[in-house]
């Protein structure tokens, strides 16, 4: 999909479907949408009336125009009630409306000037593009049937007003093209995006950039005493490789450090996971995916503060060389854990991974990882957990999340599922019994951080919908790319 921004007037520019927004409670045309009612002999509005649209968000109803005006099509979509507008809401009809088309073939797309006073004509537009882009998203790299390419036109009633739409425009484009790769990420297979294979990208995105990648393999993880993660990928003829990835610009404000949970694939190892858990772990590389979208957009943003992100790639995988219950393991930082569980290696990597971050003295620390079932059982597919030594520092992403249409709830971390992770022959252990899963999960790489503020976030619930549950029209089955929008916000308010 291509946007574009054009000067013209919305009654007399000829596309294939032309956009209507429509506030409900009861559906009414304001503004451009009655101007262009009015076009039509309010034919629009009589159509409304008689399909008795409801202008739920994301509802849409497509008719054709018949010559009366050069659009051959309108589509209404619904924007809910007036009073509850939310740029949520605009992000998720925009999806709507670019589906339809897509849905039905169309080519050209246009959206006419969205006047509301409270809103910048750029943000709007922002927020139209992203939803565009992200509701037409589609994996089809694996199919001979590719799908249909929608093209966008945002409408701009003048020269200035095209200024501020288009930058509005690019901001759109950058923020959804960072998510939608990391959903291709994500949603690629784990034959294809093993450890290095996902380095050797992360060298791709980053060449010609001012981002400095680094990538050590399993050596370079022996000398630097990361046994921690070469146990856990210890297995796999696929061996593990940490991605350190750099982004300093000309006045950094301060030092953000980002850590990814990279497992290509989560057989679960000797405490091997059942067939319908194991289907759909080629996802449990999503945090890393996240975090390496993100840092491909922060050039492109120029956000005022530094950024260090270490991804821990990995395949936990079953063999001879697998990691056995009741090793103990020492990690970078010399704190000993005993696996009592295979399958918590979520927490392991990120052992390693933080221990390394923390001894850079960034000012924070933010992992994402798609760390525990038990996430999700506490949520659904609806949101992502949030938790961490530092109240303010989980407030401001809860936030910054809230801002832009992601949802984390904050789950709070007490001392007691520190003790229930007490070990007898080591430190700590890396996993408990069921209750508080998360937060256990939580605990154990927070013994990792050296006292750096520090938070995670849980996106198992979130990094991947294999059912309807959860589906909206700017987030299909598959992959969400979740985190890579509040990153991106987070990054730049904290400039
Ligand atoms: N990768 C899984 C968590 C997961 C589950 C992600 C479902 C996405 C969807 C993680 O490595 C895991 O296996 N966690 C265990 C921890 C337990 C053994 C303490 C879990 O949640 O069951
Ligand atoms: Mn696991
Ligand atoms: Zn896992």
């Amino acid at each position: 999909m291509t946007v574009r921004v054009t000067v013209a007037d919305p009654t007399t520019h000829r596309c294939d479907v032309l956009t209507v927004g429509v506030f409900s409670a009861p559906a009414r045309l304001e503004g451009i949408a009655a101007k262009i009612d009015q076009a039509l002999g309010g034919h629009l509005a009589r159509a409304l009336q008689e399909e008795r649209f409801t202008a739920e968000v994301g509802k849409v109803l497509v008719l054709y125009t018949h010559g009366r005006l050069p659009a051959a099509r309108i589509a209404a979509v619904g924007l809910g009630d007036r009073a509850g507008f939310t740029l949520d809401r605009l992000r998720i009809a925009s999806g709507a409306v670019a589906r339809a088309a897509q849905d039905r073939h169309l080519n050209r797309l246009a959206f006419p000037p969205f006047a509301l006073k409270e809103y910048e004509p750029a943000v709007i537009a922002a927020i139209r593009t992203e939803g565009a882009l992200l509701g037409t998203y589609t994996f089809a790299k694996y199919k001979k049937d590719k799908g249909h390419d929608v093209n966008v036109d945002l409408l701009a009633a003048n020269r200035a007003e095209a200024t501020a739409v288009e930058g509005g425009r690019r901001r759109g484009q950058v923020i959804a093209d960072a998510v939608n790769y990391a959903r291709d990420l994500v949603n690629e297979p784990a034959n294809v995006m093993t450890p290095e294979a996902l380095a050797a990208e992360a060298r791709r995105v980053t060449r010609g950039t001012k981002l400095k990648v680094q990538v050590w393999g399993p050596q370079d993880l022996k000398k630097r005493a990361m046994e921690v993660i070469l146990a856990v990928g210890g297995a796999s003829a696929h061996t593990p490789r940490v991605i350190i990835i750099d982004y300093v610009p000309s006045k950094p404000r301060r030092t953000i450090a980002l850590a990814g949970k990279g497992v290509t694939f989560d057989t679960g190892g000797v405490d091997i996971k059942p067939a319908d858990g194991m289907l759909t772990m080629k996802t449990d590389m999503a945090g890393a995916a996240a975090v390496l979208a993100t840092m491909r957009a922060l050039p492109l943003l120029t956000p005022q503060v530094r950024v260090t992100a270490a991804i821990a790639a990995v395949e936990n995988a079953v063999g001879s060389r697998s990691m056995r219950p009741g090793d103990i393991i020492t990690a970078m930082n010399g704190t000993t854990i005993e696996i009592t569980n295979t399958d918590a290696e979520g927490r392991l990597i990120l052992a390693d991974t933080v221990a390394h971050l923390a001894a850079g003295k960034p000012d924070e620390i933010i992992d994402l990882a798609t760390l525990t079932g038990a996430a999700s059982v506490a949520l659904g597919p609806y949101a992502a957990a949030a938790m961490g030594s530092d109240t303010a520092l989980v407030e401001r992403l809860v936030a910054a999340a809230g801002r832009v249409g992601e949802r984390l709830v904050p789950f709070p971390l007490y001392e007691e599922y520190r003790q229930a992770m007490r070990s007898d022959v080591a430190d700590i252990k890396n996993s408990g019994t069921r209750g508080g899963g998360a937060q256990k999960g939580a605990i154990v790489i927070r013994e990792f951080t050296g006292g750096v503020p520090w938070a995670h976030l849980d996106i198992a619930p979130v990094a991947y919908l294999s059912g309807e549950e959860g589906t909206t029209p700017i987030q299909s089955r598959g992959a969400s790319g979740f985190g890579v929008r509040t990153l991106l916000e987070y990054l730049t308010a904290r400039s």
